[in-house]
């Protein structure tokens, strides 16, 4: 069966000092029996930090980003293997705010989920519709077409170290959130196509996410649908009592 997974995506936000304060104060509320597998995805410097005070959680610890290339002249990138020798066992790719702001393309989310599969990390692979996309009644093309695209070269053994989260664009950071049945019908989509590149099983394997203003009120509403198998946590992965909450939402379906 697959794992419900509980990520928080922090964004640019935390210091390592500020890591260092979040976990003392989180580890007590997730630590125990947990079914539901927990990431934080942390801005780079903050990953030493968070590796420390999220030990003896069951919490992993993720990037947000990652280069193709091994190494080389890429000013301000980071290569898979150098996340590897820091401990990190996650990377978030294509997120939509690198899709938006940095110019990432289906063509360089695909290159980047690639050599972070090949160096052993785990990919949360983002994808989701623009607002216009939603209104014009053509979501499932795109979510299909990202899907193709993304997980070009991506092999069916492979595919057991993604998670895809479906995250509205029009969701993220605005209050907006998808209703439990626009973001089951979408998973659904998504799950449906990876069921026609590698068979039903992986597709049935597969952890698909919802991402986009979930927070502890909506979670539980969220997470009770089938196709949604966890969720990728912007806003509310920033305060612990309402982390945990979810995590704790997380662990009853999980
Ligand atoms: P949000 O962000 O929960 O703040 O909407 C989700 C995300 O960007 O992953």
């Amino acid at each position: 069966m697959r794992k419900t997974v509980i990520a928080g995506n922090w964004k640019m936000n935390m210091t390592p000092a500020d890591t260092k304060a979040f976990f003392e104060e989180i580890s007590p509320l997730i630590s125990g029996r947990k079914s539901c597998g927990v990431v934080f995805c942390v801005p780079f410097v903050d990953i030493p930090a968070a590796i420390k005070g999220a030990k003896g959680t069951g919490a992993k610890i993720g990037a947000q980003n990652v280069h193709f290339k091994e190494n080389g002249a890429y000013t301000g990138e980071i290569s898979a293997k150098m996340l590897v020798e820091c401990g990190v066992e996650y990377v978030i790719i294509g997120h939509s705010e690198r899709r938006q702001y940095f110019g990432e393309t289906d063509e360089t989310v695909n290159l980047r989920t690639r050599a972070a599969l090949a160096a052993g990390l785990k990919v949360i692979l983002c994808l989701g519709e623009q607002l216009d996309a939603r209104q014009k009644g053509i979501t499932n093309e795109i979510v299909s077409m990202q899907t193709k695209l993304d997980l070009e070269g991506v092999t069916e053994e492979e595919l057991k170290n993604v998670i895809i989260a479906y995250e509205p664009v029009w969701a993220i950071g605005t209050g907006l959130t998808a209703t439990p049945e626009q973001a089951d019908e979408t998973c659904g989509v998504i799950r449906a196509t990876v069921a026609s590149l590698y068979g039903k099983k992986a597709a049935r394997d597969l952890t698909i996410q919802y991402g986009g203003s979930m927070n502890e009120k909506n979670a539980a509403e969220l997470l009770a649908k089938e196709n949604v198998d966890g969720g990728l946590i912007g806003g509310a992965s920033l305060k612990p009592a309402a982390f945990a909450a979810i995590v704790a939402a997380a662990n009853k379906k999980a």
